[in-house]
């Protein structure tokens, strides 16, 4: 069972087949359910149980399913499949691919690429199963209630498994067996090579069948037996999007049902979305209506949500996150991030600070106990600690061609509408007043204004607005056309 004892001598996983049911011109097994591919999923569960070599046979737009495989598991070896069609086809192909890198003995175990649901422990225990009975082979099957196209579990009086079925080639007897092949097997790699040899393509749909190798198997003698699990999820392959979804959700239950088993409080586990790749600490508390994907991981006493999206973001102790959507962003302890805020790549949150109410930030380090509480947007900057940005503060870090970055110390006090023309930087301990424009640097405790004199034309509105409601409480409250010393605008103040 454990799986660090010693793996077996290869897992194999089939991903030649087209996958046309998906209308997709994404290849089938690309497609992604709860942070990872399918494809994703069946490697990930194969790594579990500490393979000495990890195969997936590819043929179906081989190039691209090929990239994706050096990108989420580049020690994989990618073996192609011949025209010759059939699961025993592919098989044998994986075989030879391995056994050119040294001769494979001991336990070979053969999964797809479409099932991803299939856990290593399952594997492992289809594992355990086969070499403690010392079978040739162990085949996972479960008993479905509609069995239409799986092949068929053929047992004699005594129980014993025989054989498989095909649908397409079984009697209508057969066809009323409810005990299906999960198509996930684990084979001795000898018996595997020797029966493999023997296989033909003479069947209804012209395949080399991998099943066909445990009737051989038995009849040379071999122990042909079965683990039957009661969990149908775990060997269900996703063919067409209705199914993807089904799998998709279904995943999701057992990844949150697991995170309150680990001691995450979720108040809507329907809403709550989570990715396999995601951690949680205990005591963390999800409210309704959130999606948490990639690597995000999520500290002790922190609340997330409601309504939050967070890709790969990193949210600290006893952090608050509301109504957020976050991606590449580390949120520091006990920092506040929301309602309705933006965090975008590369924004770093510190300690007890604050990002509040519709403010995007970018590539922004923030210090300590620094507040960014409304409106803005920070980007391309370094805060100090214990800075206190004012409301609809902006750092204007484009200049149409490049990014300049804003330097903003610690202690700093930030007037409403302060705007940082970067490059520029303000010193510690300095204050600006509201609507400051500041394009050059700001010395230390220095108070920064950008003065333009304010200028009150009187009697305008009377002059220029007669009759309306604006007049008439104007002039009600004492205004009089007679003060208009300026020339009358056709600009609205
Ligand atoms: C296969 C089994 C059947 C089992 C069912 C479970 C055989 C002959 N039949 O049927 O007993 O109940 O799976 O789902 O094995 N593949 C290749 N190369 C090929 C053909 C298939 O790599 O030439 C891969 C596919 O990508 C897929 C898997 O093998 O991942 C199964 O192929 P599929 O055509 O779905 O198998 P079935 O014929 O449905
Ligand atoms: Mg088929």
């Amino acid at each position: 069972m454990s799986p660090e004892k010693s793996g077996p001598a290869a897992v194999i996983v089939l991903a030649a087949g087209a996958g046309t049911r998906m209308k997709s011109r994404t290849p089938k097994i690309l497609h992604e359910i709860g942070g990872r591919s399918l494809v994703g999923h069946a490697l990930h569960a194969a790594r579990t149980i500490r393979p000495q070599e990890l195969a997936l046979v590819v043929r179906h737009e081989r190039d691209l399913v090929a990239a994706h495989i050096n990108a989420v598991d580049p020690a994989a070896l990618v073996v192609d499949q011949d025209e010759v069609p059939g699961t025993g086809r592919a098989v044998e192909a994986a075989l030879q691919a391995l056994d050119a890198r040294g001769p494979l003995n001991g336990t070979v175990v053969v999964t797809y690429g479409d099932v991803p649901l299939l856990t290593g422990q399952l594997l492992a225990e289809l594992v355990a199963s086969h070499e403690a009975g010392h079978n040739a082979i162990t085949v996972l099957t479960a008993v479905l209630d509609d069995a239409t196209g799986y092949g068929r579990i053929l047992r004699a009086a005594d129980g014993s498994v025989t054989g498989i079925r095909e649908h397409k080639d079984a009697t209508d007897a057969e066809r009323g067996i409810r005990e299906v092949n999960s198509g996930i097997y684990a084979f001795d790699a000898a018996v595997l090579r020797d029966s493999l040899a023997h296989v033909t393509t003479d069947n209804a749909q012209g395949e080399k069948y991998l099943t066909d190798v445990l009737g051989l198997a038995r009849a040379a003698g071999g122990r042909v037996a079965a683990v039957v699990t009661e969990d149908r999820w775990q060997v269900e392959g996703a063919n067409d999007r209705v199914q993807l979804s089904a799998l998709g959700a279904e995943l999701n239950r057992r990844t949150v049902e697991a995170w309150m088993r680990a001691g995450v409080t979720v108040v809507d586990p329907a809403t709550t979305w989570i990715d396999a790749t995601v951690t949680l600490d205990e005591d963390v508390r999800l409210l309704p209506n959130i999606q948490l994907h990639g690597a995000t991981t999520v500290a002790r006493d922190a609340v997330v949500g409601p309504d939050t999206t967070l890709t790969d973001v990193h949210v600290g102790e006893g952090a608050r996150v509301v109504r957020t959507h976050g991606s590449g962003a580390t949120i520091g302890a006990k920092a506040s991030v929301g309602p309705f805020t933006y965090l975008r790549p590369g924004t770093v949150l510190g300690e007890t600070g604050k990002i509040g109410a519709f403010y995007e930030t970018k590539n922004v380090i923030i210090g300590r106990g620094s507040k960014l509480s409304h409106l803005g947007y920070a980007g391309d900057a370094e805060i100090g600690e214990d800075t206190n940005i004012g409301c609809g503060n902006i750092t204007a870090n484009y200049d149409g061609e490049k990014k300049h970055r804003t330097v903003i110390g610690s202690g700093v006090r930030t007037g409403s509408n302060t705007v940082f023309v970067a490059p520029v930087q303000v010193g510690d301990g300095a204050y600006s007043g509201a609507g400051a424009v500041i394009r050059s640097d700001v010395p230390p405790g220095a108070l920064v204004l950008s003065l333009a004199k304010q200028q009150n034309s009187e009697g305008w509105v009377l002059a220029n607005r007669p009759g309306s409601i604006s007049a008439s409480l104007a002039e009600a409250a004492g205004a009089t056309t007679t003060s208009s010393s300026t020339p009358a605008s056709t600009e609205e103040g």
